[in-house]
């Protein structure tokens, strides 16, 4: 009877302390899934984080002591599967071969067997099928787009057949073109085979020729050079367009920091963070275009100024990514609407970094500025993302790449090798100088040690390309008696002055000639050092030294 007492004290307390306990148990729980999720960090793509991190909480002369002489950027990490846009990338596979193969022979109007067994017909569909199947089991390392219908080459048993790629191990989607010049020839049973691929970039008759209007009706002209160039390039500036959709926006501002013509590792930490601090804030980032390089990669040995930020970096994938306006643009918006209208825009300064984005993101203004006015090293724009920012504010290092034209280059490079080459990272410079914090360094990356440790490792003969800080060409030569050395500087037409590189980075810089500087040489580098079959690294591999100086690793 007393059981079922409904205002029986000890089952009421029983049931309030059981709902309790569960209360506290889904608290508790919700409270340990919330820490993990605001302390989890995804991968950083710079390997030495570690180091980094430690490097900035001495923010005292916080100097990059990170490897300069490779640099990753959100193509070389993959933290998540890369959404591709959709339809665009369906590559070509053998099974796609064999079905156009197999509509081609249940298509009786087309001629088979052993008619005109002499003659190379490019126009005839099964030259480009034997031509795919070749470049499908030849090119492992690349992922083939699409063909275009081959033309005559300049033989009669010549084809020229150009296709668009990815190579598979780049993280991005990004295309590039190659068009070869086929030798092609019969086999037994009279189908097509190829007898000799041309090397890269060969099949000149198959390049698109730029559509060029000519108002002279000059076309012969344009015909007989057609440039090479990427059309598929656009990095242009995006505009704010009229005064309300300005006043619509909400802004995210940095003005100029400490960072400014410090090294190009600082400049990328402290971009992200930035960047970051705007997909916090839900706001459009307003963006300095303008970088100054340190002196460290220029070729005059001083900070220049007024470098494109396009020369680096692929402006067309963040634009994408992320919503940016040009800070130029920004400004004279900016100013036109105070002029014309009697409120003001709303504006909230923000002058000190330890203001969180987190007290920022209830703020409706238009435009959030923050300043950078403290003395170093309380201006240096990676602030606002250490202490408890760091937990919510995600560096987007998938929102920035390598530029293609700089990729352009690499692929030129790989591909000449038919992406068939091994690579050596070979660190020198200031670090093998350094005898106190990597005491082995120098005698591990001489050349004897070098032909030493490679010949353990890579196969005589094969196509070696050295990335490398060292500056002195001939450096290498002990090797060349064992491999086919290849160096960047070998490669100096492609950024030479007839080069596309050179026209088209000349054109982005309003007809003023770019310098092929440092910075562009280490990203070069570091993309083609990543296409290498087998990569021999000089941390881990050539020298037991460790990446940032003695007892670090
Ligand atoms: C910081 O840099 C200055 C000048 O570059 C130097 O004099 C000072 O010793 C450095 N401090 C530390 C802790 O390295
Ligand atoms: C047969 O060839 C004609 C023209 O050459 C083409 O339009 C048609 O699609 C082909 N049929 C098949 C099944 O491929
Ligand atoms: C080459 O092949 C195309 C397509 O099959 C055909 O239209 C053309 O007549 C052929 N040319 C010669 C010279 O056989
Ligand atoms: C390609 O070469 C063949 C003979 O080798 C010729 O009959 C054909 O007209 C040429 N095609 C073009 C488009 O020049
Ligand atoms: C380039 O991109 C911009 C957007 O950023 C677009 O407005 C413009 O039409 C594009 N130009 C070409 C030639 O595709
Ligand atoms: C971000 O801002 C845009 C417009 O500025 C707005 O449409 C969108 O809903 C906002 N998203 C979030 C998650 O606040
Ligand atoms: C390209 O550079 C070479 C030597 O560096 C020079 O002789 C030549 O005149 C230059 N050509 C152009 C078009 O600037
Ligand atoms: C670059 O421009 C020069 C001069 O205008 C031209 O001769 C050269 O063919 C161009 N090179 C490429 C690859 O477009
Ligand atoms: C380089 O060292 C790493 C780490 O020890 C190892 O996994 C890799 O196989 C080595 N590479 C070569 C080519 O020896």
């Amino acid at each position: 009877m007393k059981e079922s007492n409904p205002t029986d004290p000890i089952g009421q307390n029983i049931i309030k302390l059981i709902s309790n306990v569960c209360f506290s148990v889904f608290v508790f729980s919700v409270l340990i899934f919330t820490v993990i999720a605001i302390t989890y960090q995804p991968p950083d793509p710079w390997e030495s984080s570690r180091a980094l991190t430690m490097v900035f909480t001495q923010v005292e002369n916080a100097t990059f002591k990170t490897d300069t002489s490779v640099l990753k950027t959100g193509e070389d990490v993959a933290t998540a599967p890369v959404a591709m846009p959709e339809g665009s990338l369906s590559t070509i596979t053998e099974s796609t071969i064999q079905k156009s193969e197999e509509e081609l022979t249940s298509n009786v109007t087309l001629k088979s067997g052993c008619e005109d067994v002499s003659v190379v017909n490019c126009s005839d569909p099964r030259v480009l099928i034997a031509i795919q199947r070749f470049n499908l089991r030849t090119y492992k390392a690349i992922a083939f787009l699409d063909y275009q219908t081959p033309v005559n080459g300049s033989k009669p048993d010549e084809c020229d057949v150009a296709w668009r790629f990815r190579n598979k191990k780049d993280k991005s989607w990004r295309k590039y073109r190659d068009f070869r010049r086929f030798r092609l020839g019969f086999k037994d049973d009279c189908s097509y085979k190829v007898i000799h691929p041309g090397r890269w970039h060969s099949g000149i008759n198959a390049r698109r020729p730029r559509i060029q209007v000519n108002p002279s009706g000059n076309w012969q002209k344009g015909r007989i050079a057609p440039p090479v160039r990427d059309d598929e390039i656009n990095d242009t500036i995006p505009l704010l367009g009229s005064d309300s959709a300005f006043r619509k926006g909400r802004y995210l501002y940095y003005s100029r920091g400490g960072d400014y013509c410090k090294g190009m590792n600082h400049y990328i930490w402290s971009f992200l963070c930035a960047l970051g601090e705007a997909q916090y804030l839900n706001r459009t980032f307003v963006m300095d275009l303008s970088i100054c390089l340190a002196s460290a990669y220029t070729q005059s040995n001083k900070d220049e100024e007024g470098k494109d930020f396009r020369f680096y970096f692929d402006f067309e994938h963040l634009k994408e990514v992320s919503p940016i306006v040009e800070e130029g643009d920004f400004l004279r918006d900016w100013k036109r609407w105070d002029k014309n209208h009697k409120t003001k825009i709303p504006v909230r300064k923000v002058a000190n970094y330890k203001v969180t984005p987190m007290q920022l993101r209830k703020d409706k203004s238009t435009i959030i500025w923050r300043q950078f006015d403290a003395p170093e090293p309380d201006n240096y724009w990676y602030r606002v993302c250490e202490g408890p920012a760091a937990k919510y504010i995600e560096r987007p290092w998938q929102a920035l790449w390598k530029s293609k034209r700089l990729m352009n280059i690499v692929s030129a490079i790989s591909g000449s090798m038919d992406w068939d080459f091994d690579a050596v990272h070979v660190v020198r410079g200031e670090k093998a100088r350094n005898k106190e914090l990597w005491p082995h360094l120098d005698a591990d990356t001489s050349p004897d040690a070098l032909v030493a440790k490679l010949q353990g490792t890579i196969a005589p003969w094969r196509n070696l390309y050295i990335a490398t800080n060292e500056p002195f060409y001939n450096f290498f030569d002990k090797l060349r008696s064992h491999y086919k050395v290849h160096l960047l500087d070998d490669y100096s037409y492609l950024w030479g002055n007839t080069s596309e590189w050179h026209n088209e980075t000349t054109l982005l810089n309003g007809g003023r000639p770019v310098d092929f500087d440092g910075y562009m040489r280490v990203e070069v580098d570091t993309e083609v050092l990543y296409r290498a079959k087998t990569r021999v690294e000089t941390f881990y591999n050539l020298t037991k030294d460790c990446k940032d100086g003695i007892n670090t690793c």
